[in-house]
């Protein structure tokens, strides 16, 4: 079976990186879901633009992940991609950093993946097909000054990734994280311009990613052409970390 008319979610998925991703698995031909926190004009003009229908949850709250999935599985039919986009940063260094600094990071970035997959991983397993690709990033994997929160959160997505993959495999679930470098989306441009230029002459090839450089391999990875890569870590990062 092709990927024509599969069901795709992508959390986060009205701007940024995450409606890149839209729109390459509209490209392929899925049905796509975009999630966001909430549904504003912008979020539905995305929709009218992209094909992609559009839904408002916390992702950070596990009922309301519940609810919010159940409606996409009412409109469109079971969830067979999911794709974990959503993030957040509160950029501060440890010695200022606040218990709500740690914990609203924590709960989207990581707590998500527990709030998504769990409601979506019965599914896939009795179907016996699930694509679920997670957003990690590149400073996940080596680490960054002002984002312990963040940094932990984004390393642990690679650990929930390999185990939950391990867990997949013999139901035929693929289960594969993303770790993209500086993008140019409205999370980088909220960090200074000093420290942005002092991190890109770091980059080998000297730029930003644009998003549908990251978003054309998170479609990779959601296809049925990726079914013997699973566990695995993908980065997509100008050469800034290599591994
Ligand atoms: N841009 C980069 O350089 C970069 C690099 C590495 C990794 N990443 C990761 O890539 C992903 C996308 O980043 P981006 O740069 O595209 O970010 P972005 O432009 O800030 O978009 C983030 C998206 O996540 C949604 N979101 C945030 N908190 C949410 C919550 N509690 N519940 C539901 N949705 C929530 C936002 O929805 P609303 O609009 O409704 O708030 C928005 O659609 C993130 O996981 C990020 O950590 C980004």
């Amino acid at each position: 079976m092709s990927d024509q008319g599969r069901v795709a979610l992508v959390t986060g998925g009205v701007q940024g990186l995450g409606a890149a991703t839209v729109r390459a698995l509209a490209a392929r031909g899925f049905a796509v879901a975009a999630g966001c926190r909430t549904v504003r004009d912008e979020a539905q003009a995305f929709a009218d633009e992209s094909g992609a229908r559009v839904y408002g949850w916390d992702v950070a709250d596990f009922d309301a992940c519940g609810e919010g999935i159940a409606a996409v599985e009412r409109d469109l039919g079971p969830v067979d991609v999911l794709v974990n986009n959503a993030g957040v940063t509160r950029d501060v260094m440890l010695h200022k950093m606040s218990r709500a600094d740690w914990d609203a990071v924590v709960d989207v970035d990581l707590g998500s993946m527990f709030n998504m997959c769990r409601h979506v991983i019965g599914g896939m397993r009795q179907r016996g097909y699930g694509r679920i690709v997670n957003i990690s990033s590149v400073n996940g994997q080596r680490g960054q000054a002002g984002q312990t929160n963040y940094c932990a959160a984004k390393a642990g997505v690679l650990g929930f990734t390999r185990a939950l993959a391990r867990e997949g495999a013999g139901k035929g679930i693929t289960v594969n994280a993303v770790a993209p470098g500086f993008s140019d989306t409205r999370m980088v441009a909220a960090v200074p311009d000093d420290i942005l230029q002092r991190i890109l002459a770091q980059v080998p090839l000297g730029r930003l990613g644009e998003p549908w450089e990251i978003a054309r391999c998170v479609a990779f990875l959601a296809s049925e052409d990726a079914g013997f890569i699973t566990g695995a870590t993908l980065a997509v990062n100008g050469g800034f970390y290599m591994t």
